[in-house]
């Protein structure tokens, strides 16, 4: 076979400037877009979140074979302030400890998940001397003065400990782990407080009744006054949005004074689409709609990212779109982890996202159906690895810094769906034989995946006329868009493979390979398409 050279595509792989080895991971913007820089140089996440309480070093090695299964190179672990900080003053860094040694002896890197004051709102795992003295750490209060069973953002004490602690963890990275095997923080984790929007403490009232802060209303772009005519009828979320971030900021500033990891926040979602229900929601976590509070409070924080459990295509696609923004790179830090979840992370791909995991990704007998899988089975665990395993063979992150991505995934309904990137259309269409259109064939069986949720692809133009793209269960067509010259047409389709960042291209697709349309089912391959015109 000849192995076919591609510089031109090369010197358009390595536009991004080299940057020296050994940097702290961080994150880079430039045009609108972002990456995760790790070792110098883009990095995407495949990553894996472990159960909640496999947070100790037996259930530890019940990790490491799902997440080489489905071929991820991050995992998203906690550290709990419990298990840190049994007793106060008194740190155990064993697991930290364990978690670098293993991580590193399995070839993976870390997203730390600091389960602190706020942990899915409650406060389960803080220390037993946080848990059981409310007067120290008070909860909040509810309007009619009951304590709700979530932590004060308010409490001056509770934020002094959360962060001694927070800043503990953070200076025995800095100490261990050089490497940075450690590439990402999550101080917390989906914070905010269900049914009770704000702290109605006195003291907490008083602040509320004052001025809502100038660097907000500043940043919101809105005329000064108090949270309720600043705010209206959404005050108290955003109030307590305000605090919670505040408080998160204190923890991120201080931990990257120690270090400079990029650090984000994580979000229970609600319904992206529609009037918010404070008391339904988690009101004060970093949902799409308030993302400029958190932007104004907690400018340490990197992004606000969502975590998605929501299995209606139109609600991820939404959600998706709230958190892409040229101030907020994308990321799925949770994800279910059942099959047709795996589907989205060609949406994420395509709209630039810096990583994806799904949750849940161990073999500790726990499953979180409905949100998540009934099993772990292995139809389930290849939706992850075929995709995982794609993107792990090509310079990605690299390629789609340095240019305009695209990324489709089934809908619901099955439609295609199309873009145009420059002169050239674009349309993903799903549930086809690799052969024929459908209508040709009436008598012929659909084939299985045309009724099920999966399907998708991702796209990177990497020059005018250049397209590469992976993806699986289905076609892609390329076509002149609409005004454009005419004489457009598909000059070459090419499947090939990276050798580092350089393209390599195994064979020509040609004949019934591209008649109707490129098609990737159950081998999601690198296909390169040049466009040109003919005269
Ligand atoms: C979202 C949380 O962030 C996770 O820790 C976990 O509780 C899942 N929900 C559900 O299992």
């Amino acid at each position: 076979m000849t192995l076919t050279r591609t510089l031109i595509a090369a010197s358009l792989l390595l536009a991004t400037p080299a940057l020296a080895q050994g940097d702290t991971p961080h994150i880079a913007t430039k045009a609108g877009r972002h990456a995760l820089i790790v070792d110098g140089a883009p990095f995407l996440i495949l990553g894996g979140q472990v159960n909640n309480s496999s947070n100790y070093a037996a259930p530890l090695a019940k990790v490491w074979p799902v997440l080489d299964r489905i071929g991820a190179n991050t995992v998203e672990a906690p550290i709990a302030w419990e298990q840190l900080e049994p007793q106060e003053g008194k740190f155990d860094f064993s697991f930290v400890q364990t978690l670098l040694d293993e991580a590193r002896k399995h070839d993976k890197r870390i997203v730390l998940l600091w389960f602190g004051a706020w942990k899915n709102t409650g406060l389960s795992y803080t220390p037993d001397w946080v848990k059981l003295d409310n007067r120290r750490f008070p909860r909040m209060k509810t309007k009619d003065g009951q304590d709700h069973g979530v932590l004060s953002p308010h409490g001056a004490a509770t934020l002094a400990a959360d962060k001694r602690a927070y800043l503990a963890l953070m200076t025995y990275i800095r100490d261990h782990d050089a490497q940075n095997t450690v590439i990402l923080v999550q101080p917390e984790n989906e914070v905010g407080s269900y049914k009770n929007p704000r702290d109605y403490s006195p003291a907490a009232q008083k602040l509320f009744d004052g001025p809502v802060p100038a660097t907000l209303t500043k940043a919101l772009q809105k005329p000064g006054g108090t949270w309720t005519t600043v705010f209206g009828d959404t005050a108290d979320r955003a109030f307590n949005t305000w605090h919670t971030a505040r408080y998160i900021e204190a923890l991120a500033s201080a931990g990257k004074a120690i270090k400079p990891l990029p650090m984000y926040v994580n979000a229970a979602l609600g319904d992206p689409f529609g009037k918010p229900d404070p008391q339904a929601l988690s009101s004060g976590g970093p949902q799409g709609d308030v993302i400029d509070i958190w932007k104004a409070a907690a400018p340490s924080i990197d992004f606000a990212a969502p975590d998605i459990y929501d299995r209606a295509s139109r609600n991820v696609f939404k959600h998706l779109d709230l958190y892409t923004r040229p101030d907020n790179a994308l990321m799925v830090p949770e994800i279910g982890n059942a099959a047709e979840y795996a589907r989205y992370f060609w949406a994420a791909l395509g709209r630039g996202a810096i990583g994806f995991a799904p949750f849940g990704m161990d073999d500790t007998g726990y499953y979180n159906y409905p949100l998540g899988a009934k099993r772990l089975d292995d139809a389930t665990l290849d939706a992850f690895a075929q995709k995982y395993r794609a993107l792990a063979s090509a310079p990605w992150a690299k390629i789609a810094f340095d240019h305009p991505v695209w990324g489709a995934a089934k809908p619901d309904d099955g439609a295609p769906v199309s873009t145009t990137m420059g002169d050239w259309t674009i349309t993903a269409s799903f549930g086809q034989w690799q052969f024929g259109q459908r209508n040709w064939f009436p008598k012929a069986d659909l084939p299985a995946w045309a009724t099920e949720p999966t399907g998708g692809a991702v796209v990177a133009q990497v020059s005018a006329n250049e397209f590469l793209f992976t993806g699986d269960h289905v076609r892609l067509n390329f076509a002149a868009s609409q005004g454009s010259a005419p004489g457009g047409m598909i000059v070459k389709v090419e499947e090939g493979h990276f050798d580092k960042d350089v393209w390599i291209m195994d064979r020509i697709w040609n004949g019934d390979q591209t008649d109707y349309g490129l098609n990737l089912i159950d081998q999601p391959v690198w296909i390169k398409v040049t466009m040109g015109r003919y005269r």
